[in-house]
């Protein structure tokens, strides 16, 4: 799968995404999407790689966005202004404005204060701005503390008491047209009975509303669903059948409502792949490292969150696929970046076959939240990137 002697080629670190694979994905998600009352709005925080949006907006997917620039990125790749949400709980004045001049399909309002910035913005602008409310459902995700998000206790969404004023004013406004109800519980979710929860309240609130004489044109269930980090070559492509079909079992939709999904790691996680030289392999006092010259600037999940991404050497695998096989051909090592950071390390006491100094290795699943979230520290250039 990985186009090795290209590879060895290029310039490290570099971000490969398998376009074959990414392609194969976004077709499993059409095929697993029961109606077309589901629409898929891709998350490009997840990997905002020009080259891998595009090839998503030429799929047909809308666009989920957090900021001015991912807007401009989606309308960039041609993803109609419509098929755009916006979310995020601190959206600048000049970021409301763009979204309002380039007419995209929705607004996530995440709080009163801003509902009413949008509402006099639009006014203003002689526009109504179309709106949903992030609401925080309270529902435990049971993924990493740091990306959970549902949880009362999170900064995100309407908190429950103020939710009814919430739509009251909304209703009374005449910037902002309220069309739907938004919730995201969080990232890297393995199993559905979270989206089932979610559903569930998701019904019961909109049976309260009904009782009101509130509809809503569009829910929208955020995104979430994760990918397996231990075995990207076992399990490509995630259950998009299971994830759509727990809504489409348990989330009732009234007539004429659209069901919005902002998915992103499901989408590019496992397309993409860190690829890294060996600078040296260092004998430590007891220990050998593996040094790359990759390191936390261009993937930062090991570090902040203690995530583990598989290390594959491919050209200790493409010397085994020649010789004979006879001796032994691992070891231990640790695999570290060049940081001068303790936390600059990608695993430790990983086995692996006999690695000597050029070797290219992969960083597998990394192709959400990977190139997206590299920076320049120690004024290191950003990971160069290749979709083939
Ligand atoms: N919608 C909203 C409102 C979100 O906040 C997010 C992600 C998504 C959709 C997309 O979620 P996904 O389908 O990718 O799970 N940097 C972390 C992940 C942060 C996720 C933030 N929100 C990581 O590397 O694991």
């Amino acid at each position: 799968m990985f186009p090795i002697e290209k590879l060895e080629k290029s310039p490290t670190p570099l971000y490969y995404y398998d376009l074959k694979l990414l392609q194969d994905t976004l077709q499993a998600i059409k095929d697993a999407i029961p109606d077309d009352r589901f629409k898929v709005h891709y998350a490009i925080k997840a990997c905002n790689n020009p080259q891998v949006i595009k090839v998503i907006a030429d799929a047909g997917f809308g666009a989920d966005c957090v900021s001015g620039g991912e807007i401009l990125q989606a309308l960039e790749a041609g993803i109609a202004p419509e098929k755009i949400v916006y979310a995020g709980v601190g959206k600048t004045d000049a970021e409301i404005l763009l979204g309002l001049e380039k007419g995209i399909g929705c607004f996530n309002v995440e709080s009163i204060e801003e509902l009413e910035v949008i509402n006099d913005l639009a006014l203003k602008a002689g526009k109504v701005a179309p709106i949903a409310f992030r609401i925080n459902p309270n529902i435990d995700a049971h993924t990493h503390e740091y990306i959970t998000t549902g949880l009362a206790e999170n900064k995100f969404g309407i908190p429950h008491h103020l939710e009814k004023e919430a739509v009251k004013k909304a209703k009374e406004m005449k910037g902002v047209r309220l069309k739907g109800l938004h919730f995201h519980i969080g990232s890297q979710i393995t199993i559905n009975e979270p989206f089932a929860l979610l559903s569930h309240r998701v019904n019961s609130m909109q049976d309260d509303y009904a009782k009101q004489g509130i509809t809503f044109e569009t829910i929208n269930v955020g995104g979430g669903l994760g990918i397996d980090y231990d075995d990207p070559d076992g399990n490509p492509i995630p259950d998009f059948k299971s994830y759509f079909s727990t809504f489409a079992r348990d989330l009732n939709l009234r007539h004429g409502q659209e069901l919005h999904f902002e998915l992103g790691r499901s989408v590019v996680g496992q397309c993409g792949s860190l690829i890294t030289r060996v600078l040296y392999v260092k004998k430590g006092a007891g220990k050998q490292f593996v040094i790359l010259d990759a390191g936390f600037p261009d993937l930062i999940r090991p570090a902040l969150y203690g995530a583990h991404h598989k290390i594959e050497n491919l050209s200790a695998a493409l010397r085994a696929s020649e010789a004979d096989g006879s001796k032994d051909t691992t070891a231990v090592y640790d695999i570290v970046g060049p940081i001068c950071e303790s936390t600059d390390c990608f695993g430790k006491d990983e086995r692996l076959p006999i690695t000597q100094r050029g070797d290219i290795i992969a960083l597998r699943s990394a192709g959400a939240y990977g190139e997206a979230m590299a920076s320049g520290y120690n004024t290191r250039p950003l990971p160069s990137s290749l979709l083939a």
